[in-house]
Formats: structure tokens, C-alpha cells, sequence
């Protein structure tokens, strides 16, 4: 299987795949800054320009009803079972431009380095609709579609604007009675996400790339503090009963807690104080809470925990405090058969792999339920993600496209990968 090395036209194709994510980085529901949410119109550019860059591959790419942009690579035989490869299109709000896209025009790469090979299974390059949870408040809705989890409540949710996952789906001119057909057969031998670390664990180490051996546990949640609304002047201090003072006094808590809980990390990301105006004290404050950890057991003591210090700190203010589940996403462990040929494939490249756990959330964690899963990390310089200083080093992308190229020819070569018993 002679693969060739580090070579200049790999060089150009790693430039390409960047210069992918530029292009795609236009395509925004904002001017200055990249915000590209599920099924928003800018996913049609999206779409566009994915799908342009697949048909010369002969991948003719469709949106399935999830939104999910899907296309496939033949393999040696019509009946060939598949590997899906991919990641997420969409984006946090002022994004950086590899988070979720790099895996998906890697993937074009890899096909690309194919140059007409067939091997003994398919590839499905899959562009995620939605994985950051970002415009409905949940994430992974159209990894959900491939799993067969997405259920009445999860179409009903809404978006600031009122409108329905449903009505998203129906506004982008799919059809919301299709998402059943989306879901996944029983001929996929496995997935496989090459993505960004966003943390700074393989800078740190001094490693290219990083074989994922698991993803830890996430909890998000909405917090309201309710407390009473009043004049700014009139109202004496010991009067109040100021929801955003117990809010910043929770916050504070959450972080100190957080910092005793090794592995522990806890995030209030968005505040919202109401009415929100200068002379008049919150009655109500609105904010997000994400709690992740390796071990479940201790993110959902964590949750505990936290919950009832914000009981605690409200009942001591004369407010109150409520709060309601948005995610829960307990760790998963992936496919060890698959890391091990990453990691054999990283290796001879020359170049040596760093195990580790994925402190993001993604797409894999979704699939594993499934198919075997996996995931190839590629160095976040400066640890850097969810910002415009999100970047990756072209050196990088070129040995992510090498071990990904010598990886699919390991699985074509291999009876155990190919004869695999599909999870029914
Ligand atoms: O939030 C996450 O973990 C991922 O970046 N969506
Ligand atoms: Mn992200
Ligand atoms: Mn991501």
C-alpha cells in the first residue's frame, strides 16, 4: 500500500481545504462576524458550495430533512456497506471558521486523494445541520435525525422568534414528514469526525494530531432568578429583592465550586436581566448553565449541587429560583477498534498521537449510539475555540489528511473492520 509521503500536491490540498473554510466562513446571518445556525438562509450558500465541490468527485450531494447535507462516495461494489465521515456546518455566534467545517472539507480532501480509488466500502460525507444548539437552545438535532431521536418535543421547540424546529425545517423547504427516512440503515460500519481540539491539550504536548478515546458528559440548563422589579431610586437597599445581584452572587459560587471539582468545568454563558432598563432593579434574570465532567456521576452531583446553592441564595433574598433541563448527554466512550487504527495510521506518518478525551461535545457522541465511532483531533494553536481566533496550522491539516488517507486504506485491508456485525 504505498501512500505517498509528505507530498507538495498535499501541501496544495491542505491549502485548498483551508481556503474551503475561508469561503465558507462568508456565509454568515451576520455581517462582521460568523454566525451560521441551523437551517438559517445562509446554509443554502453553505449547502451550495459543498455540494459544488463534491459533484466533479461524482458525490451528487442532497439535504436529507434534518437539514443534514449528505453525499456518497461509491465503493468497489454497489452494495459496498459505508463509512461515514464528517462534522457540523453550523456555527456558535462570532465563530471561528474550523469549528465543525474543517471536518467536512477534510473529507473532500480525503476523496480527492482518492483520485477515483474505490475501496471495499462507501464513504457518506455527512455536514451536520445543527450541533451547537445555538438558535433552538438543544443541541445535535440533525446527528439526532441519523440516530432516529428526533421526537415531537424536539420539533416543537422554538426559537426566540417563536418558530418551531418544525417550521424551520418547513421555511428551508424540506420536508418535516422525511426526518423518519434520514435516520440511519443497518449497512454503516462506522463514523469517523476529524475536528479542531479547541482546548489546548495537543499544543501543550507538542502533538499533531490526537486519537479520541472519549467524550465527556454534558449538562446544560436554563436558570431563572425571580425576584421583584422596582425603582432604582426610591427602593432602599435593604428593601430589594434584586434578581440579578442573586444572580452574580450564584455565579460567583458556581465558578469556586467548579475550581475545587478536578475535571470539573461549569459556565454561565448568557445573562439576561429583565426589564433591563437603567432606573429600574431586575425582577427576573435569565441566564444558561453548562456543566461537563468525564465521570457522570460527579457532573450530575455537580448539577445537585449547584441547583440547590441557587435555592439557597434566592430563599436568602426573598426571591426564587427555577430551572429547567435542556441537555443531558451523558459521557461516551468510543470505538477502541477504531482508535487503534487511527492511532496506527497517525503513527506511520511518522509522526506520534496523543490519547486523550474530548472536553467538547460533538456529533460522534451521537453516532456512537449507533455505529462505532471515532475522532481525529487536530492542534488548536493557543488552545483558542467558539472565537474568531480559532485557527489550525497548514502542517497540520496536511498530516491530517495523510493518516486519514493511509487510516481508509488500514480499513479496506481489514476483515475485521469489514466483516463487522452492524448494531441492528
Ligand atoms: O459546546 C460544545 O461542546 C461543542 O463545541 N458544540
Ligand atoms: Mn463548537
Ligand atoms: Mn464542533
Amino acid at each position: 500500500m504505498s501512500v505517498p509521503t509528505m507530498s507538495k500536491d498535499r501541501t496544495a490540498r491542505a491549502r485548498e481545504a483551508l481556503a474551503r473554510c475561508d469561503a465558507l466562513a462568508n456565509f454568515s446571518e451576520d455581517t462582521n462576524s460568523l454566525r451560521r445556525t441551523f437551517l438559517s438562509p445562509p446554509m443554502h450558500n453553505c449547502h451550495a458550495s459543498v455540494a459544488a465541490w463534491l459533484k466533479p468527485l461524482g458525490v451528487s450531494a442532497q439535504v436529507d430533512a434534518a437539514g443534514n447535507l449528505r453525499g456518497t462516495y461509491a465503493g468497489t461494489d454497489p452494495n459496498s456497506p459505508r463509512l461515514l465521515i464528517g462534522s457540523h456546518l453550523d456555527t456558535v455566534p462570532n465563530a471561528g471558521k474550523y469549528d465543525g467545517i474543517l471536518g467536512v472539507v477534510l473529507v473532500i480532501a480525503l476523496l480527492e486523494e482518492l483520485d477515483g480509488r474505490r475501496l471495499p466500502f462507501a464513504i457518506e460525507i455527512v455536514g451536520f445541520s445543527e450541533e451547537e444548539g445555538v438558535r433552538f437552545g438543544v443541541p445535535f438535532i440533525g446527528s439526532r435525525a441519523l440516530v432516529g431521536r428526533v421526537d415531537e418535543d424536539l420539533l416543537g421547540r422554538r426559537d426566540r422568534n417563536g418558530i418551531s424546529v418544525r417550521e424551520a425545517i418547513q421555511q428551508f423547504g424540506l420536508d418535516d414528514q422525511g426526518i423518519g427516512e434520514a435516520a440511519l440503515g443497518d449497512d454503516v460500519l462506522g463514523y469517523l469526525e476529524f475536528h479542531i481540539e479547541q482546548g489546548p491539550v495537543l499544543e501543550k504536548s507538542a502533538r499533531q494530531l490526537g486519537v479520541v478515546e472519549a467524550i465527556v458528559g454534558q449538562t446544560r440548563l436554563a436558570l431563572r432568578f425571580l425576584g421583584r422589579a422596582n425603582h432604582s431610586g426610591t427602593t432602599p437597599m435593604d428593601a430589594r429583592q434584586d434578581a440579578l445581584v442573586a444572580a452574580a452572587e450564584w455565579m460567583v459560587a458556581v465558578e469556586s465550586y467548579a475550581k475545587q471539582i478536578p475535571g470539573l468545568v461549569a459556565t454561565v454563558g448568557s445573562i439576561e436581566a429583565k426589564p433591563g432598563a437603567t432606573n429600574v432593579i431586575p425582577g427576573e434574570v435569565r441566564l444558561s448553565l453548562d456543566v461537563r465532567h468525564r465521570s457522570d456521576e460527579t457532573r450530575s452531583g455537580a448539577i445537585r449541587e449547584l441547583m440547590g446553592l441557587a435555592e439557597t441564595i434566592a430563599r436568602k433574598r426573598g426571591l426564587c429560583s427555577q430551572w429547567n433541563p435542556m441537555l443531558e448527554q451523558d459521557a461516551v466512550l468510543l470505538d477502541g477498534f477504531l482508535a487503534d487504527q487511527i492511532e496506527f495510521a497517525i503513527r506511520s506518518t511518522g509522526c506520534g498521537p496523543h490519547r486523550m478525551a474530548s472536553g467538547a461535545g460533538h456529533d460522534a457522541m451521537i453516532l456512537a449510539e449507533r455505529v462505532p465511532s471515532a475522532m481525529i483531533f487536530l492542534r488548536s494553536p493557543g488552545g483558542i475555540s467558539h472565537d474568531p481566533a480559532e485557527t489550525v496550522l497548514l502542517e497540520d491539516v496536511e498530516r491530517a489528511i495523510e493518516a486519514g488517507i493511509r487510516l481508509l486504506d488500514q480499513l479496506g485491508l481489514s476483515q475485521e473492520f469489514l466483516g463487522r456485525k452492524r448494531r441492528a
